[in-house]
Formats: C-alpha cells, structure tokens, sequence
C-alpha cells in the first residue's frame, strides 16, 4: 500500500494541521517525519481550537495512529505540555501515540544554543523560533546527538552530562548576555522525559511501518514548515534545519521513495512568512495589513505578527516540481473577499532578465515580481459548503493556478473549521 505525503508549499503555516485533522478519517496511521514543536499546527472542530507541535494531526481520529518519526526532534517539555492539554479529550494515548526511538532529544542546552546564535548574528538573526532546532540537528549530523532510545538505557545521564557541558562552553565562549538557571530547567526536563517514558510507547518506527505497510495500512506522512523553509531548497540561510520536502519523508520515516503515492501540497491563496528572510510578494502596504487582519497572521508557536504578501507562483510551482505533488490544496481563500483585483506574481526580473523559475537569490535588492492582475470576489465563501455555491470569480483564480503549476487543485478551504473544507470534483 502507497503511502500518501502532505506537505507545506511556502513557507510555513499554510494550514496542513487542519487538512490532515480531515484527511485523517482515511488513514490508519498518521506520521510527522521532520521538524520538532518550531511547528504550530491547528485544529478545530466543534468549536474547540487546537494547536499541536510535535504531536500528529491525526490524534483527534479514534482509532488512527500517530507516529513521530526518527526525523523529528523532540522537545520533552513541550511534548509533555501537549500532553496535558490533551488530558479532557479522553485520548488513549498509550495506545494511539508512538515515537521513534531514533528521533532526538532537545535538551535545555540547546534551546540555550538557539537563543545564544540568533544574539550573536544580530541584525542577521534568522528570526528561529528558539526551540533548539538548528543546535539540535547539528548535534545529530555532527554524530552527538541523544535519542529517545538512549532514555532507555541505564547510563544516558552520563552521556547527558557531557553533551550538556560541552554546550554550556559553547554558550560561554559566545560572548553574549543570556540569563538561565541550568537547575530549573534540568528540573522541568528530567520530570518531562519520566513522565514521557510512563505515558508514550517508544517503537522502532521504520520496521513499525515496514510492518503497517505489509498488512495493507494507509498511511499519511504529515511535513512540518514548509518547502521555502527546506534546508536545501529554501531561501537559504533562512531555513529551518531539517528537509521539509517529499525526501524528507522518506529519511524520516524510513520509508523507500518508490512506496509514495500521492503528494498533497497545501498553499495558502495568498503567501505568508514568519522570521526574517526575503520575501519578493511581500505587502508593506494596507492590502498586507488587510490579509494579516483578516486571516489572523499570528504565529501558531511564537505569537509574532505574520508577514503577508500576494501568491507567488513562480515560487508555488517550484516547490509543487521539487515535491512532485499530485494533488493542490488552497487554503484561506475567505480572506481575499471584497478586494476588487487580486495579484498573482508569475515571473520575476532578475539580474536584468525576466525569469520564470526560482533563482539561486530571492534577496528584493535582485527580484522584483512581475504580476499578472485578476479580478476579486466579493462573496463572503466562509458558510460555503460545496464546489457549486463557490463564486465564478474565485473559480477563474483556482483555474489560473492550476493552469500555471499544471496541476489540479482538489481541496479549497474557506474557514478554519473542519467543515469550512469543499472538495473539488475532478
Ligand atoms: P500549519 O502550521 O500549516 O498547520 O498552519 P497553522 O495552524 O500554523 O496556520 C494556519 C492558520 O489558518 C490557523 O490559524 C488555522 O486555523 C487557519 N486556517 C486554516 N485554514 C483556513 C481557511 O481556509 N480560512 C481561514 N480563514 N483560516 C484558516
Ligand atoms: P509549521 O509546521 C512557519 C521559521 C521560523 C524562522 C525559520 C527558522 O507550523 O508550518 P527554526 O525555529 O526552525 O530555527 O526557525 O523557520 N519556521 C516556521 N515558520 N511555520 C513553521 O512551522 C515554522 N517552523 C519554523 O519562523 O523563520
Ligand atoms: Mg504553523
């Protein structure tokens, strides 16, 4: 059995949480394979709003499982947050929730580490969402790094110690101002990974799904962040860490690429970027402010302000190529209601040149966009539940899209709610 992808198109944040919350009643297993709690993915449904960050979309399902696999880096504390605030919702975690005992750990340190990096860069910080992510895949290329499966091993404080103070050198050496007590947090953390062991199964994940797939188990693989964000294909070094894109989820989950089927690809009908980092659709003006207001920019991790900008298709199509998507997802078309023209950019000047692909830079001093204009919709779509109620306005935008990346776009999404989701017939 093929085993699906779902994976974020810019950068960041496009809404794969809620479209996993719905595909997920068509999966038996559900696995995140990268990124760590620097992810913030939202639910919600029966007028409850979730957010999940190292936990699997698919765990409000009742009988999917849900996997983090040996490509996500986990953060004890935070986990054993989500945790708790899945306590009212009469979840059987022991039973529904399992992580790979190759994921690494986040220690205090390298939260410590993140902060320290982005203080030392200055006016270059890339904008990290200080969850230790980058230090935490240094640790793991650099052959340092500590793993669930150590936990279970009797002598793994020694190792912790040593990794610890190698680090706390580090931070040291760097010359900045950070304020700390190493004992509270050790404190937090040693309580997370006790509570982590009793509550969680730790599994070997690749032979889990080499399992899964013999006895014909439909799986999804759930990305984190977003192909812009991918550490080789991203507007580099304005990354995250860790491969965002479809080979991403064949390292961090051990699953060969020729056993993926579909790859979803979700966008947001406009574009967004939290952090810093080029940006060339970016709208400094009123219209951005207007997206920002209405689609409610803010972080799902940080809380920061979202920066907003029109659809950038020359961008949308590389990251649909890179992924070898088969299937689009537009999500938050609702919040481009009422503006009377709606841009879209499909090619850039470049280095004197109109381009149509991604060039080695996206810095604004080299790119300016080139947009073609096409016209609004004034239809508020959020009580919409089916493809013919949809404005033939906003049908014209979908049809342009899919003309230009070449290929269909099955899902549209109208509100943050599970049932805000119509799907397009073929
Ligand atoms: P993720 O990281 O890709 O899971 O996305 P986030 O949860 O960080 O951000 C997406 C935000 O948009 C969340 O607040 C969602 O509730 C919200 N959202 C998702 N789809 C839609 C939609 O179609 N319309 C509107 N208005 N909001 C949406
Ligand atoms: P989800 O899964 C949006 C951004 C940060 C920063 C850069 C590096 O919710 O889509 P990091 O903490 O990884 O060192 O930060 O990447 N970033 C995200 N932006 N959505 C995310 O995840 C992100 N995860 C990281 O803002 O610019
Ligand atoms: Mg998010």
């Amino acid at each position: 059995m093929a085993i699906d992808l779902l994976l974020g198109l810019q950068w960041g944040d496009e809404g794969k949480g809620k479209i996993v919350d719905v595909l997920s009643k068509k999966y038996d297993i559900i696995a995140r394979f990268q990124g760590g709690p620097n992810a913030g993915h939202t639910l919600e449904f029966e007028g409850i709003k979730h957010v999940l960050h190292t936990i699997p979309s698919g765990i409000f399902h009742p009988k999917a499982i849900n996997l983090v696999g040996n490509g996500v880096v986990i953060d004890p504390v935070i986990f054993k947050l989500e945790l708790d605030n899945l306590a009212p919702f009469n979840i059987n975690i022991n039973e529904v929730l399992l992580v790979s005992r190759k994921a690494h750990l986040i220690l205090p340190t390298h939260c410590l580490l993140d902060a320290a990096s982005e203080l030392a860069k200055g006016k270059a910080k890339i904008g990290s969402t200080l969850k230790g992510i980058g230090p935490t895949y240094m640790d793991k290329t650099g052959r340092n790094g500590i793993r669930i499966g150590d936990i279970e091993l009797s002598n793994w404080k020694e190792k912790y110690t040593a990794l610890r103070d190698k680090h706390l050198t580090m931070i040291k050496n760097m010359n900045v101002s950070l304020e700390f007590s190493m004992e509270d947090l050790e404190a937090a953390f040693f309580e997370a990974i006790t509570y982590l062991k009793s509550a969680v199964a730790f599994v070997d994940s690749e032979e889990y799904l080499r399992v899964a797939q013999q006895n014909e188990q439909h799986i999804l693989a759930e990305g984190a962040q977003g192909s812009l964000l991918d550490i080789d294909f991203g507007t580099y070094p304005f990354v995250t860490s860790s491969n965002t894109t479809a080979a991403g989820a064949c390292t961090g989950l051990g699953i060969a690429p020729n056993r993926i089927g579909e790859v979803f690809g979700i966008f947001k009908a406009y574009t967004t970027r939290v952090g810093s980092g080029p940006f060339p659709t970016e709208l400094l003006d009123e219209v951005g402010e207007t997206m920002g207001r209405v689609g409610h920019e803010f972080g799902a991790t940080t809380g920061r302000s979202r920066r907003c900008g029109w659809l950038d298709l020359v961008a949308l199509k590389y990251a649909v190529e890179i992924n070898g998507v088969t299937q689009l997802m537009m999500m938050k078309g609702d919040v481009l209601s009422g503006f009377d023209e709606l841009k879209v950019c499909t090619a850039y000047a470049y280095r004197g040149e109109i381009i149509q692909h991604l060039p080695y830079s996206l810095n604004t001093d080299e790119v300016t966009p080139q947009y073609t204009t096409i016209r609004g919709w004034k239809e508020d779509l959020t009580a919409m539940r089916s493809e013919n109620e949809l404005p033939d306005t906003f049908n014209e935008y979908v049809a342009f899209i899919e003309d230009f990346v070449q290929t269909p776009i099955r899902i549209v999404s109208v509100g943050p709610d599970r049932t805000q989701t119509i799907f397009r017939s073929e």
